[in-house]
């Protein structure tokens, strides 16, 4: 089902998202060298509490996963690129961590990920893989817009991280959002542009573009749920959730002033 919201749904959006944006600065900026990813963990479900809002997560039981994923936020480190599940593990000096977030409030969820090198070292590997999922992001974003085709987005994003050099894997990508996290239209990381469903205003859609140095294929781990890259290499993930306005589109997954 696609689901168009309605100009006051489109505000509780907008106040999802800024609360989505904010709670993962918030644990950006808490994550330093040694911080374990169940403390991550906890502050997530602390602040989502604080906010009254809920996790699209702790009860989520979807056919790629084992099990209710009791668990607030992912936590994908190094090699673990999606549905990192946290652990007791602390962050070392140079980890590549992706946060992946997904809350609702007031009926409505936004769903978002950051990937970023923890502590002081920047390889530059793993620099240059966020930076290629940061702008394929960003090139979605700007293909999108009313009377757009899910295809062009797709095709936006595939180019740019063929261009970086990485292969894509389509077996996991965005999607649409709106009174649940994960809904129609499938919006694959790699396509064709003037194919698929055309955007309209009152869409939201969570774009995800995310990659892996060397290799296309992912392995699941003995937990049930974080997917890994088959070869060890290392992996970056970004995400925002947009809404398709009369003018375009416009990123509610950004903290709010
Ligand atoms: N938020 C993820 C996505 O980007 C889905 C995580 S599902 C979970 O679509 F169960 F692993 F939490
Ligand atoms: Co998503």
């Amino acid at each position: 089902m696609i689901e168009i919201l309605n100009p006051a749904e489109l505000d509780r959006a907008r106040a999802t998202g800024a609360l989505l944006g904010g709670i993962l600065q918030t644990l950006k900026s808490r994550t330093a060298v040694g911080t374990n990813l169940l403390e991550i963990d906890r502050w997530t479900h602390e602040l989502i509490v604080g906010a009254g809002a809920q996790s699209c997560y702790v009860d989520y039981a979807p056919s790629f996963g084992r099990g209710p994923f009791g668990h607030y936020i992912c936590t994908s480190v190094n090699d673990a690129v999606l549905h990192g599940l946290p652990h007791d593990y602390r962050l070392a000096d140079g980890d590549l961590l992706t946060l992946d977030l997904a809350v609702s409030l007031d009926g409505i969820a936004a769903d978002s990920a950051i990937s970023f090198v923890v502590g002081a070292s920047r390889p530059a590997e793993s620099v240059a893989l966020i930076d290629a999922t940061e702008r394929a992001l960003q090139a979605g974003i700007a293909a999108a817009g009313p009377g757009a085709r899910i295809g062009d987005l797709s095709h936006a994003i595939g180019t740019v991280l063929s261009a970086a050099g990485y292969p894509i894997n389509t077996e996991f990508g965005g999607h649409g959002i709106g009174s649940t996290m994960h809904q129609d239209p499938h919006v694959s990381n790699t396509g064709r542009p003037g194919r698929g469903y055309t955007l309209r205003p009152g869409l939201l859609l969570a774009l995800e573009p995310w990659v892996m140095v060397d290799t296309d294929t992912l392995v699941t781990d003995a937990d049930g749920w974080t997917l890994r890259s088959a070869t060890g290499c290392r992996t970056a993930h970004s995400e925002h959730t947009i809404a398709i306005t009369d003018d375009g589109a416009e990123i509610l997954t950004l903290p709010r002033g």
